[in-house]
């Protein structure tokens, strides 16, 4: 029964995830997409990949922020313009609804490589 839910969880995160697969990925190689890539994106520092151009808002919000923690992934994805003023990043209506954010932070979490699945809740 456990493992049948730990799965269930899963793939609730990875069908939640496909609204975010248009401008992210999870796969460490791709970089040819809009958003920055998302492995290792929980504990990691807002707005640090080398090769990505992160809006103004990103760039001050890292500065007041030093890592990702998976609250404030829930918090950004909940109103992504709230959070960070000039964010370019919009969502697809009804993909950030709290069950929809829980599955996306526990799929980064578990799919985001060992510093990622290591990152305190
Ligand atoms: C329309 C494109 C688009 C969609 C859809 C989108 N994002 Fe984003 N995302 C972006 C962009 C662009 C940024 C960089 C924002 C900035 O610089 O302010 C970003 C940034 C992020 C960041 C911070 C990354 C970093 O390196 O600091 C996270 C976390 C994130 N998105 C998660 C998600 C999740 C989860 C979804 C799906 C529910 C999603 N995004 C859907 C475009 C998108």
């Amino acid at each position: 029964m456990v493992l049948a839910s730990a799965s269930f969880a899963a793939d609730a995160g990875e069908l939640a995830f496909n609204a975010c697969t248009m401008c992210h990925s999870i796969d460490p190689k791709v970089n040819d997409l809009p958003g920055p890539n998302l492995a290792g994106v929980l504990c990691r520092k807002p707005g640090s990949l080398k090769d990505f151009e992160y809006s103004e808002g990103m760039i001050a919000f890292a500065k007041l922020h030093a890592v990702w923690t998976p609250a404030l992934v829930d918090e950004y994805l909940a109103d992504p313009g709230k959070m960070i003023a000039d964010t370019p990043m919009e969502l697809p209506r009804g993909s950030n609804t709290p069950e929809k954010r829980r599955a996306l932070v526990a799929y980064l979490q578990q799919h985001g490589g060992d510093a990622a699945k290591a990152c305190p809740n």
